[in-house]
């Protein structure tokens, strides 16, 4: 078992984040929900605690509260804002409303540079806070070792239990040192290698694959997205033959998509690939059909169909038994609702929620445990290529989001390449890995335009180009001037069908990344 970090989640947006930032320490960190039972806890050895923020106040009658057993474990704790203020009020310190709410940046001075958690780092730091309560009164045991202009308890330590506390939250990147602090915190005070490594994964996982699976045949559905990619490099590593990879083409595809995968994965990876070209039921079943909804709901289905129909085609003699499904992470973690954080409910569990009827497989998510920065990383170590590993996303439905109105052959082919010229500018002027999603979207309306002496009459692209997180929200990124000249000019001058180009300056919210 991994040496671990435990965190756990009193509905703080940035529990996650903790997870990455202890997890880009080469430590392994697994969020749970904030009442799980200590003996629980315990079950899982880990190396220290770490006590999230969240939307809560420790003394509202439905603060959320942990089993408070945990703090007698003789594990090291670390809590971050409602974190601190939680086990302070437990152990007999005091929390109340703060005069005002500290929000923003401020800057840290450490009073005691002998705490672990500030070892090598400067007396001033830039800190980042949210927060209204404050700790008032410190618990026994307990001294202040940093301030803010705030809050003379912005860092506590019990040197003697290994107990911590940060008012501010060292997660976030405007904390420009808290990596290091949380690092000081892992390695220094909870004593963690640095076991966990990409590399390390890859014989771990190994070994779990060959362990699930057995003899038994497997097939993972390949679309050429990121998730799907490594899972895919991952189960060849583990039980070769034993895979069979199936694509789909459902006539949405980028520009030589189908060509990319089987070059990739057929021919240099030598991956068992079915190839499924249903281009034309798709297209047949989204024609006429305009509203976005509907054009999904067809794609889903259809998709399943296809999906279903091949997997009966496997591997004759030795059918498959498993379905291997790229579920990342964020997809699997356990929340419990909190008060005053509806939000925390509203999840995408896309990838979870069991198998379509019918389909009486037993999942293989080799996956599951990971973010999608160390999917990344995983595909790296297994040798997947960078213009996969690292490429943008891209919607199920495909073009079809992109394409508004009604899905047609002749349109998919204009969009096809005008987002080809697209992403190959976007990666020649290098933006293209620095940004999340980049793009051309077709637009059904015609207008006059004016090429040689001749009258025009066609279609309008527009460009997306968004900078994002996490695709929740994002911002419209301003593309140099010469680039986007570049794009209309060789979209207008080589996309036949095409005599408008437009830029799409919409933020989200209020507007979505696509279109539809
Ligand atoms: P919206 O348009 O909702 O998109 O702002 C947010 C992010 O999700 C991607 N997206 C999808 N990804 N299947 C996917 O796998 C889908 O049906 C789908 N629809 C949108 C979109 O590209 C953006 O990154």
């Amino acid at each position: 078992m991994n040496e671990q970090i435990v965190i756990l989640d009193f509905g703080s947006q940035y529990t996650q984040v903790i997870a990455r930032r202890v997890r880009e320490c080469n430590v392994y960190s697994t969020i749970i929900p904030f009442n799980t039972p200590a003996t629980k806890v315990a079950a899982m050895k880990p190396r220290g605690i770490i006590l999230s923020g969240g939307p809560s106040s420790v003394y509202a009658p439905d603060a959320p509260l942990p089993d408070q057993t945990i703090f007698e474990l003789g594990v090291p704790v670390l809590g971050i804002c409602f974190g601190v203020q939680l086990f302070a009020q437990f152990l007999g310190g005091k929390v109340e409303k703060g005069q005002k709410r500290e929000y923003g940046k401020g800057t840290l001075v450490v009073k005691d540079a002998s705490c672990e958690l500030f070892s090598k780092l400067p007396k001033s730091l830039q800190v980042w806070n949210s927060h209204g309560d404050k700790l008032t009164k410190l618990p026994n045991g307990f001294k202040p070792v940093a301030v803010t202009e705030n809050s003379e308890f912005a860092a506590i330590e019990n040197r003697a239990r290994k107990f911590f506390g940060l008012q501010f939250h060292p997660e976030v990147v405007h904390t420009p040192r808290g990596k290091e602090i949380i690092a000081n915190f892992v390695h220094g005070v909870c004593r963690c290698g640095k076991s966990w490594t990409m590399r390390n994964y890859v014989d771990q996982a190994v070994e779990e694959i060959r362990a699930q699976v057995g003899g038994e045949h497997v097939v993972l559905g390949l679309s050429g997205g990121v998730d799907s990619s490594v899972a895919a490099a991952l189960l060849h590593k583990a039980i070769g033959d034993q895979l069979t990879c199936i694509f789909v083409n459902n006539g949405v595809l980028r520009a030589r998509e189908a060509e990319v995968v089987q070059n990739v994965f057929a021919r240099s990876f030598n991956i068992k690939l079915q190839y499924e070209d249903a281009t034309k039921l798709f297209l047949t079943k989204l024609k006429g059909v305009t509203d976005p909804e509907r054009k999904r709901k067809i794609i889903g289905k259809t998709f399943i169909d296809v999906f279903q129909a091949a997997t009966k085609r496997v591997g004759k003699a030795n059918k498959a038994k498993f379905l291997a499904q790229g579920t990342l992470y964020p997809d699997v973690i356990e929340s419990v609702p909190i008060a005053g954080n509806p939000a925390a409910l509203i999840k995408s569990h896309h990838n979870v929620g069991g198998l379509p009827k019918g389909m009486k497989f037993q999942l293989v998510e080799p996956l599951k445990n990971l973010f999608k920065d160390e999917v990344r990383l995983l595909g790296e170590e297994l040798g997947v290529p960078k213009d996969i590993v690292w490429r943008q996303p891209f919607p199920g439905p495909g073009l079809a989001v992109r394409i508004l109105g009604e899905v047609t052959p002749a349109r998919c082919e204009i969009l096809r390449n005008a987002d080809a010229i697209v992403v190959e500018e976007m990666k020649s002027s290098g933006l293209y890995y620095k940004i999340w999603q980049s793009f051309a979207v077709l637009l059904p309306v015609r207008s006059v335009g004016v090429m040689g002496d001749e009258r025009t009459y066609e279609y309008t692209i527009a460009i997306r180009a968004v900078e994002s997180q996490d695709g929740m929200t994002a911002d419209w990124v301003k593309l140099p001037y010469d680039l986007l000249e570049k794009l209309a000019s060789r979209i207008i001058n080589e996309v036949k069908g095409v005599n408008r180009c437009v830029f799409d300056i919409t933020s989200k919210p209020p507007g979505t990344i696509e279109w539809e």
